[in-house]
């Protein structure tokens, strides 16, 4: 089958602890239990993309640690193309987190492997098939040099927001961010050291204003601002859930509404699945873990 969604970035593995409160500086708390899981905001897109019903591939690097199974693990069983998936000397990416018992976390992450996903290392891995999905978890120069490969749209998740040149982010249809990277961005193409405090549909609307295709912005459970060039900014609603761990519900957002562009929806209807398939993944704990394998209750 042709590859209708290709994703390059990261992957790592998600070390993660449950605990009842994070703990402050200085401060020991015991938790109460830990897993080892997939992760990795580019591995995460890969599996939601799939899982959403596109035909995916994953394109990132691991080390020749046994880490690496573990965050190649879910890819692999669910059929996503891992060819180009490079095995570095570096180890394979970790990712830190701790998560209390009202879903807030907080998550460290050491790139290893992901650093090596460079400009010159996805040139040399070759053309970019079906929509492009990039995250801010690889080197600048690894995203631009995908962006100069692709041949259909792309869909920039610039989380965590890393300087990137102004042409390069107008080339996102639809950029998916959160409200605080909304902001950051703005920033960045204003060039201004301030960060705006404004409501997120003025964000929205000033984002656009420097030449956005289009613009998803998540607002957790209180939805999602949808604009595109030519029409009003639309505010979708988020389904109401008891969260139990937040973590990855973003990239499965980003994978989702890449994978129904792919399938032909529009952007306000791709981004309403997109909403629902997340809202699921809030209810368990772990990034990848907890995304949906069937498409039944969506
Ligand atoms: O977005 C969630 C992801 O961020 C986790 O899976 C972790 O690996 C970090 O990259
Ligand atoms: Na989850």
């Amino acid at each position: 089958q042709d590859i209708q969604v290709t994703i390059v970035g990261s992957s790592n593995v998600d070390i993660t602890a449950l605990m009842a409160r994070l703990p402050g500086p200085g401060e020991t708390v015991l938790a109460d239990s830990y897993q080892l899981s997939p992760g990795g905001k580019g591995a995460n897109q890969a599996l939601a993309a799939q899982l959403a019903g596109a035909a995916t591939e994953f394109i990132g690097a691991v080390g020749q640690d046994s880490h690496s199974e573990v965050a190649l693990g879910q890819l692999d069983e669910e059929g996503v193309k891992l060819d180009r998936v490079a095995r570095t000397i570096e180890p394979t990416g970790v990712a830190i987190i701790q998560v209390d018992s009202g879903a807030e976390n907080s998550i460290a992450v050491v790139s290893g492997a992901n650093s090596t996903v460079t400009g010159e290392a996805v040139k040399a891995a070759g053309a970019i098939e079906g929509i492009l999905v990039l995250q801010g978890e690889i080197p600048a120069s690894g995203i631009k040099a995908a962006m100069d490969a692709a041949t259909d749209r792309i869909v920039l998740n610039l989380a965590p927001v890393i300087e990137l040149e102004r042409d390069y982010l107008l080339k996102a249809n639809p950029l998916v961010v959160n409200e605080h990277e909304a902001a950051l961005i703005l920033a960045q193409l204003d060039g201004s050291e301030s960060i705006s405090t404004e409501a997120e549909p003025v964000i929205a609307q000033k984002l656009m204003d420097h030449g956005l295709a289009s613009l998803v912005i998540t607002l957790g459970a209180n939805g999602c601002l949808v604009a595109e060039q030519g029409s009003e900014i639309q505010q979708l609603p988020a389904v109401k859930v008891k969260a139990v761990d937040t973590t990855g519900a973003g990239d499965a957002f980003t994978g989702a509404v890449a994978a129904r562009l792919a399938q032909g929806e529009d952007l306000a209807e791709a981004a309403v699945f997109a909403g629902r398939f997340a809202a699921l993944t809030v209810q368990a704990h772990g990034a990848q873990a907890s995304y949906p394998r069937s498409l039944e209750n969506l």
